[in-house]
Formats: structure tokens, C-alpha cells, sequence
């Protein structure tokens, strides 16, 4: 048997279980991409310095061009894709938008993940926790200060709706 032979790989994505089969090699992203259709995850580096292909795993936040895809077998896996319910953004999706927090939007679901473990992690964060917990995601365009802005209006929207 080759060792590059594909092998089955059951994963529950954004809720719904999935089923594929992937070469062993496959990095998390990739198949997530190519066999689990879920294009929100984005391939930057390779090298799990730029963050763009951040999803949560288990329920942590993970470079998923670290992880391979196969040793994920069984784990639950939590895109972009899935962060608004019922076709409705989540707050801290609104915040971004209201606060023109991406431009390509190349590094946007990695900055939405960053931003919303920080906020389940510390409610209310500083600026400086806002810009320690992005600093493994890099934006080529913004400069930072609108995504600042974003993860401080993220934080109050989500506090202004747990009241209610
Ligand atoms: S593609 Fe994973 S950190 Fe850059
Ligand atoms: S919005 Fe373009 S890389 Fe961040």
C-alpha cells in the first residue's frame, strides 16, 4: 500500500458532518478548501505567520496550515462560513463592516476569529489585548487602527447583546 494512499476523513464542519477523502499529506486548509467546501479559510504563508487561514478546532483558534488533516479525524471544525446564524451577521462580523475593518478581505476570516476568541476569552478588552491577539493575523491593507476600532465595537455589540 502506497503511504501517499487517500484516506477517509470524518470531520463536523461549522455543525454538519462531513465525510472525504484526502491525501495524507493534505494540510487542514487544503482540505477544507478542496474536499470540505469551505473557501473562507485562506492560504497565505504555509507557514503559520500570517493567520489568514485561521479556524477554530475544538473550539480553540488554530493556523490551520499547521495542522494536517488527517491527525484532525474526528474533530469538529469551525469556519467562517458558520460564524452568522440564520443568514445573519454575527456582531462581530457587523463591527468590521460598520467599521470598514478589511479592504481585500484576504486576511478577514482569520482577523474574525482572532477578535471574537479574544472577546469570549475577556469581554471588555484594552486596545493593547486587542492588538496582542491579532498580532499572529497581517493585513496588508488596513493598517490596523479600523480593525482596532472593529474589535472594540465587536466587544460592546456582543455585551450590549448578551443583555438582551
Ligand atoms: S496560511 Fe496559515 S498562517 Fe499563513
Ligand atoms: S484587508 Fe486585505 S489583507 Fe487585510
Amino acid at each position: 500500500m502506497s503511504t501517499n494512499e487517500a484516506t477517509e476523513v470524518h470531520l463536523r464542519v461549522d455543525g454538519e458532518e462531513q465525510t472525504a477523502r484526502v491525501d495524507p499529506r493534505m494540510l487542514l486548509v487544503e482540505a477544507l478548501r478542496e474536499d470540505f467546501g469551505r473557501t473562507g479559510p485562506k492560504i497565505g504563508c504555509l507557514t503559520g505567520d500570517c493567520g489568514a487561514c485561521t479556524v477554530r478546532l475544538n473550539g480553540d483558534i488554530v493556523k490551520s496550515c499547521l495542522e494536517l488533516a488527517v491527525a484532525c479525524d474526528g474533530s469538529s471544525v469551525d469556519t467562517i462560513e458558520g460564524m452568522g446564524t440564520n443568514g445573519r451577521l454575527s456582531p462581530v462580523q457587523e463591527a468590521f463592516w460598520d467599521e470598514y475593518a478589511f479592504q481585500c478581505g484576504y486576511c478577514l476570516s482569520g482577523m474574525l476569529f482572532a477578535v471574537q476568541d479574544l472577546i469570549d476569552r475577556i469581554p471588555d478588552p484594552s486596545e493593547e489585548e486587542i492588538r496582542k491577539a491579532i498580532s499572529g493575523n497581517l493585513c496588508r491593507c488596513t493598517g490596523y487602527e479600523n480593525i482596532v476600532q472593529a474589535a472594540l465595537a465587536a466587544a460592546a455589540r456582543t455585551q450590549s447583546a448578551n443583555r438582551t
